[in-house]
């Protein structure tokens, strides 16, 4: 696996990458990597024939107060992990490298980022649509894989590519879980043991939340007993619990169509994501 830091050295990496008529599949992250960027880094095998990637910790993309600073940088394990699974190229572009000097543009996708993740992270999705934009113009990829987990941030990159004309394709990865069910996330680092024990309450709420929606059960009941059950197991705030539509992320009160169960909150100094499909006929995920 080649790695490069320099925008300058990038194109003539892809040159000597991009066979003629080959694909190239980049996976965009911010490192500390774990079993699910694998399963990118593994489906993006599958769709091209060449993987770039990237590792970069967007500063744009946190807020004041978040956790830029102690966000996991574990730079050589993780170029370990990305050689093993098969991938070609690894960028490491420096913060000047993706916002050089004068740097005054920011991309906005109205609508699908204003709730939820948008409402309790202000800016957040402008800095992720911003430095995707960024990644995907300087790499050019055919594809581009991101995963489930981050529901609200796939919607927000297919919108911002669909509308900007960026010609790439965009995949979302089934999201990966430990045995127990927790959603495999960097910031599951930040979790004490007991606090990890506790965080299975997330998963599990969402799955009893769409067992109860699927049996009929009035949607707004379904919620707030899944809330409840979150508090109980020691989470300090829950920022949502909602039951959206999958393709417009408005709030339902009742079942219809395409449907996600979509939450966050927040166990110890540790803010969790995860959501489920909650589809009538589907096998469960998890
Ligand atoms: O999901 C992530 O790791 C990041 O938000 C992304 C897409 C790499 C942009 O910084």
């Amino acid at each position: 696996m080649q790695i490069i830091r320099r925008l300058e050295e990038l194109a003539s990496a892809l040159a000597g990458l991009r066979q003629t008529g080959e694909k190239i599949a980049l996976v965009p992250t911010m490192g500390a990597l774990h079993a699910g960027h694998i399963a990118l880094i593994e489906t993006a095998r599958g769709q091209a024939d060449r993987v770039v990637a990237t590792i970069f910790v967007n500063p744009m993309q946190f807020g004041a107060g978040e956790d830029l600073t102690r966000y996991p940088r574990q730079e050589t394990a993780d170029a370990a992990m990305l050689e093993q699974a098969g991938c070609d190229l690894l960028w490491l572009p420096a913060v000047a490298g993706i916002y050089p000097d004068g740097f005054a543009t920011r991309i906005h996708v109205s609508g699908l980022s204003e709730r939820w993740e948008g409402a309790a992270r202000p800016g957040h999705f402008d800095g992720v649509a911003t430095v995707v934009a960024k990644l995907l113009l300087s790499v050019g990829p055919d594809v581009a894989l991101f995963g489930d987990k981050d529901f609200q941030q796939l919607a927000v990159i297919r919108r911002m590519t669909a509308d900007l004309g960026l010609g790439v394709a965009i995949v979302g990865v089934p999201t990966v879980r430990d045995a127990d069910g927790l959603a495999l996330s960097s910031r599951n680092a930040y979790l004490s043991a007991d606090e990890r024990k506790r965080a299975i309450a997330l998963p599990d709420a969402l799955d009893a939340a769409r067992h109860a929606i699927l049996s009929g059960e009035p949607v707004a009941e379904a919620l707030a007993v899944a809330r409840q059950s979150i508090a109980d197991a020691g989470f300090s705030s829950i920022d949502y619990f909602a039951l959206v539509d999958a393709g417009s992320l408005q709030p339902l009160d009742s079942s219809s169509g395409t449907m996600r169960l979509i939450a966050a909150a927040t166990i110890g100094d540790t803010r969790l994501i995860d959501n489920i499909a909650v589809e009538m006929d589907a096998s469960p995920e998890r």
